[in-house]
Formats: structure tokens, sequence, C-alpha cells
């Protein structure tokens, strides 16, 4: 089977490892390395000697052969350097946050649909062994009903100058949640707080409701004295504590809870009775691949035999409109709803086709 054909655009600090774990799958050739920078591509040149490197990105898409181009430049890039390569007829693997609005998303899902193309967005922690492995947990029912989820991701972060702490670190947590959770929060209400005086919060804590009583909470700071990347997420029947910087057991199943129930004797009728259950502990075992490598073959899979990635266009589309309402939400002090339908999609598409109309 011929190899799919693939050029990386954007070589900073993320772009070197894509490069890296698209150049190491076999089913891949990686032909364009771009950036337009041209003091990032002299390692490349040194590195992957049969990779051709441009300043030019509209050399990959002047290459009828290229099958994919893959976007790590900074955000507000995104949309239009996939919009090009997906009118350009290629696949495309974008960065997260897929686009700096729900807008760009929606255009961009519309055009992948209009024209039967993959558009993936590299929510690289769905890929994590760990947070597979939860899934799985999570979709046979071990941990019975879903009651909250809770993470905190915190450390003494680099201030950046054009996004927020929500935008740079929420991003994960929403894309773990989105994934595991498979439902969409219905509103989100975040307080946070800007110190470095620039008007760009560094702190936020954004507390999200859904339809019935799961809730979520979500903790973000680039001003936190120690490094801490904990989730927990509790059910009816067992609750998982997923701590990514310990190095064993980084997820932990406990088999704890409660129940409640109404007391028998008439005195008491209006106090519920709620008892604990303390049970085992125990850590299962994931596979330890390398996120990106997960990712890489099953953009391939998806590619070959014209599947959904499981971080697709809409799902990029979803964690912007939750990070919107947040934005929406830290600016207002306000409680924000979370769109939810794909009206937003659906219009994007007519102007796809009204556009393919008049070519
Ligand atoms: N998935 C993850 O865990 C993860 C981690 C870090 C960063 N990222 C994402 O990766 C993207 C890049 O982040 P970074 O930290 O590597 O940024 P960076 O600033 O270090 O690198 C971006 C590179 O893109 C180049 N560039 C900018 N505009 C370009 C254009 N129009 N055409 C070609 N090259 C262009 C720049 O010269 C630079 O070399 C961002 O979207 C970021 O959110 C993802």
């Amino acid at each position: 089977m011929n190899k799919l054909s693939v050029g990386v655009v954007g070589c900073g600090y993320w772009g070197p490892n894509l490069i890296r774990n698209f150049y190491e799958n076999d089913n891949i050739e990686v032909r364009y390395v771009c950036d337009t920078d041209p003091g990032k591509l002299g390692k490349i040149d040194r590195r992957y000697p049969t990779v051709k490197t441009t300043v030019n990105y509209q050399d990959l898409l002047a290459d009828p052969t290229l099958d994919a181009v893959v976007i790590a430049t900074p955000v507000r890039a995104h949309f239009p350097l996939a919009q090009q390569a997906l009118a350009a007829n290629k696949h495309v693997v974008v960065e997260k946050p897929m686009c700096m609005s729900s807008a760009e998303c929606e255009a961009l899902v519309a055009l992948a649909e209009e024209r039967k193309l993959v558009l993936m967005v590299d929510h690289t922690f769905a890929y994590h062994g760990a947070v597979r492995r939860i899934k799985e947990v999570i979709d046979r029912g071990e941990l019975g009903d879903i009651l909250y989820f809770d993470s905190v991701r915190i450390n003494l972060g680099l201030f950046q100058s054009d996004v927020n702490v929500v935008w740079d670190l929420a991003v994960h947590d929403l894309s773990i949640m989105d994934h595991l959770l498979g439902v969409t929060p219905k509103s989100v209400h975040a307080t946070g707080a800007c110190h470095a005086g620039n008007g760009i919060e560094d702190i936020a804590y954004c507390a999200f409701s859904f339809d019935n009583n799961l809730i979520a909470n979500l903790n973000v700071s680039w001003l936190s004295p120690v490094k801490v990347r904990q989730m927990l997420i509790g059910g009816t029947k067992k609750m998982v504590v997923y701590d990514d910087l310990t190095p064993m057991e980084k997820i932990r199943i406990y088999d704890k809870g409660i129940s409640v129930s109404q007391p028998q004797n008439d005195e008491n009728r209006y106090e519920k009775l709620v008892q604990y259950r303390i049970g085992d502990m125990y850590s299962p075992v994931y596979d330890q691949s390398e996120a990106l490598k997960t990712e890489v073959a099953h953009f391939v899979d998806c590619v070959r035999n014209g599947k959904r990635p499981i971080t697709d266009g809409r799902s990029g589309l979803r964690i912007v409109r939750m990070l919107e309402a947040i934005e929406a939400s830290l600016k207002t002090g306000q409680p924000q709803q979370i769109c939810l339908d794909g009206a937003g999609v659906e219009t994007a598409k007519k102007t796809v086709s009204t556009a393919g109309n008049k070519r």
C-alpha cells in the first residue's frame, strides 16, 4: 500500500514532536516541513535529510500528490492554513485549540465534511494510554453513573502574552472531559484573576453544569508554587484518581462511595442515612506508548478507511465553544450557556456549497 505523504507546518516547540512521530510511522512519508522562520529549518535538514524544507506553504498545497497537512503554528494561523489545505483536498491534522473562534471551527468542519476529508485535532491526551484505560473503565460501566469530574492543572507556568490560562491549559482538561464523559455541559460559571497587569487571566476556576446531577470543575493556574496534574472522576460504584505526574500508579481506582437510605423509625424519618463503602483500590496497567505515536496511527487508519477520528473537527469545535463560554463568563461574572446544536456547521456547509457552485 502507498505511504501517506504528509507536510508539517510550524516547527517551533511542539512541531518537532509531530515531525518525529509522523516520520517514525512506517505508513507515512514526511515529504515537507514548512516554517516561515528559516532559522527553524536547519535542524530539520540535518536530522531528516530526505524531507524537503521550505518557508513557502504554497509549495505544499501545489503538490497534487501530497495527502495531508499537519499544522503546528500559533493558534491564529490554524484557520487560514487549515482552510487552504482542505480547499486543496488535503487531509488535515491541526493543533489544539482548533481555532480562535467557534465560527472558524464550524467553517473547517463544514469544508472537511463536504469534501469527505479527515480533519483531526491534536487533543493529545485522548490518545494517552492512561486516558484510554480510564475511558475503557467508564465505558464498561465500572464506575457506575458518573457523578463528578474534577481536574487541577496548576504550576508556575509560562505567562503568555496572547492567550489566558484557560486557552493555554484548560483545553487539555476540556478535551479529556469531552472524550471521557461523552456529554457536553449545558453551562459554565467561571471566575478568574489577572496578576500581571495585562488583563490576561493567570488563574481560573470553571464550574460546569450538565443535564443530570453531573457536575464538573476545572482549576487552572500559572501561579502555583507546585505542579499538579490531577483528575478525580467519581461514580456511583467506583471513583478514579488520575495523577499524571506520578511515575507509578498514575491511575487508581477506588471501590469507595456512599449509599443513602431512609431510616425506619418515625422519629428520624426526615433524616437520610448515609452509609460509607470502603473497599479495595487497584491500579490498572495501561499502554505506555507515546500518545502521539498512537494518534498518528489512528490518523492513518482514519484516512485509509474513511473513519472519523475520535478527536475530529466536531470535538475541536465543542472544546472551542466551551472555551468561548468560559471566556464570556470570566468577563461578565455570569454563568454562560454552552452552544450544543449543529446549526452553525449546517449554515457553514451552505456557504461552502454555494462557493463550490460559483467556481
Ligand atoms: N498538543 C499539545 O500538547 C501541545 C503542546 C504545545 C503546543 N501545542 C500547540 O502547538 C501549536 C504551536 O505551539 P508552539 O508552542 O510549538 O509554538 P511556537 O511559537 O514555538 O512555534 C510555532 C512555529 O510556527 C511558525 N509559524 C508561525 N506562523 C507560520 C505560518 N503561517 N506558516 C509556517 N510557519 C509558521 C513559527 O515560526 C514557529 O516556528 C499551538 O497551537 C499550541 O497550542 C500543543
